[in-house]
């Protein structure tokens, strides 16, 4: 494989795939198409920027012309779909934006790869797809889908898209499932980065609900090296699921985080729950594990302290992000139900 062309490269997890491929492959090239929303940020790959290896296009998936000039003019031998809209808060508040990027986008893609007989794609998907658990049992690929959220229906809906490209017309796809992520450049809206930002200035740490929500957590780099298995070695037609075998209630995390930062747990803010709240995500990691040889590597305690420290070392980093629409964003979400908790 020499070119892979990205899709949400600027956004959290694409933007570690793309440097850990450029560190990990010098024969490889990646081509970067990224259409820069409020979630992506070009200086998450400053350090890759001059590489010659890698290139960005600014652009937007549902752009039909865009995407089919871009494939045909670097004729990758992979597409890997990161970009989405990804917070399931912002989706509670106004679903179109996934329905537009998340689904149509994928149709884009899809039909252009098909197209241009691009031998390899990779969908970048999500266990929130299968819904929630109760206190027993795992999500396996078998499990039927039932999305709670409009984030995880529009996710759930570009699935079935690409199950059914792969079943009419032979689409050499694959589709991973990943539980949910930490670590450097994570969007300062998602939990771990926002609570260690609201702890470094003493704010309230808005829990939501009562805080006993599990959630099971993997490192980013462990992601990306699950979806570079799932791309080289997967089966086309396939489905992969990843986790970290790491659960963990909200109130637990955010306990931890507070220690960790030398913080007081005075700070935690019980609010208002999101409405329909997944209450249990937890992986059954085993498929991957078997045909991918693939398994998470990074231990959880470790990992969390590498993350904190990487976010008290580039303040600045999420000071810019944080000054901008993030601001509104913020007030808009937390302001009223921090205020009457
Ligand atoms: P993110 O919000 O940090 O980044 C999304 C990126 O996509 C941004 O760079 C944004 O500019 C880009 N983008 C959005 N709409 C676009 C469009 N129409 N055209 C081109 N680019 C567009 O998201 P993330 O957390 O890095 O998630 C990446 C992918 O991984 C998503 O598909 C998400 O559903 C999936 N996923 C995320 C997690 C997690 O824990 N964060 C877990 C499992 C799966
Ligand atoms: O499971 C994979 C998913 O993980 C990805 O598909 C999504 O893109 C990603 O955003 C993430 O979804 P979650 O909703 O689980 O992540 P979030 O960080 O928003 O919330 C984690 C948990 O913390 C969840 O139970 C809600 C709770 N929470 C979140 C925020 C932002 C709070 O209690 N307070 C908060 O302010």
């Amino acid at each position: 494989m020499q070119c892979i062309l990205v899709t949400g490269g600027c956004g959290f997890i694409g933007s570690n795939f793309v440097r850990h491929m450029l560190g990990t492959d010098s024969g490889i090239s990646i081509v970067n198409v990224d259409a820069l929303t409020y979630a992506g940020n070009p200086e998450n790959l400053a350090d890759v920027a001059d590489d010659s290896r890698y290139q960005f296009h600014r652009g937007d998936i549902i752009d039909r012309d865009f995407i089919a000039e871009t494939i045909g003019a670097c004729k990758p031998d992979a597409v890997v779909n990161f970009a989405a809209e990804s917070h399931v808060d912002r989706s509670i508040h106004d679903s179109g934006p996934f329905v537009q990027t998340n689904i149509v986008g994928t149709q884009v893609l899809l039909d252009v790869c098909r197209e241009r007989d691009v031998p390899r794609y990779l969908q970048v998907s999500t266990d929130e797809v299968y819904g929630s658990l109760g206190e027993d049992g795992y999500f396996t690929e078998e499990t039927p889908l039932a999305p709670n959220s409009p984030y995880a229906a529009s996710k759930a809906s570009a699935d079935l898209l690409v199950r059914s490209y792969c079943e009419t017309h032979r689409f050499p796809a694959v589709v991973t499932r990943c539980s949910n992520n930490y670590g450097p450049y994570q969007f300062p809206e998602k939990l771990i980065p926002l609570f260690i930002s609201n702890a470094r200035s003493d704010k309230p740490l808005p829990v939501y609900g009562d805080g006993t929500n599990v959630r099971d957590w993997i490192h980013v780099l462990d992601h990306c090296r699950g979806i570079e298995a799932a791309l080289r070695n997967g089966q086309a037609g396939e489905v992969y699921n990843f986790g970290g075998r790491c659960e963990v209630t909200n109130i637990d995390l955010t306990r931890k985080l507070l220690n960790l930062l030398d913080k007081p747990e005075s700070l935690i803010k019980f609010v208002k729950d999101r409405p329909g709240h997944d209450f249990r995500y937890a992986i059954d990691c085993s498929k991957a594990e078997r045909e991918l040889n693939w398994t998470p590597q990074v231990d959880f305690e470790t990992g969390l302290k590498e993350t904190i420290d990487w976010y008290l070392s580039h303040e600045e980093w999420a000071q810019r992000i944080q000054s901008g629409e993030y601001r509104q964003w913020y007030e808009r979400q937390y302001g009223e139900r921090i205020e009457t908790s």
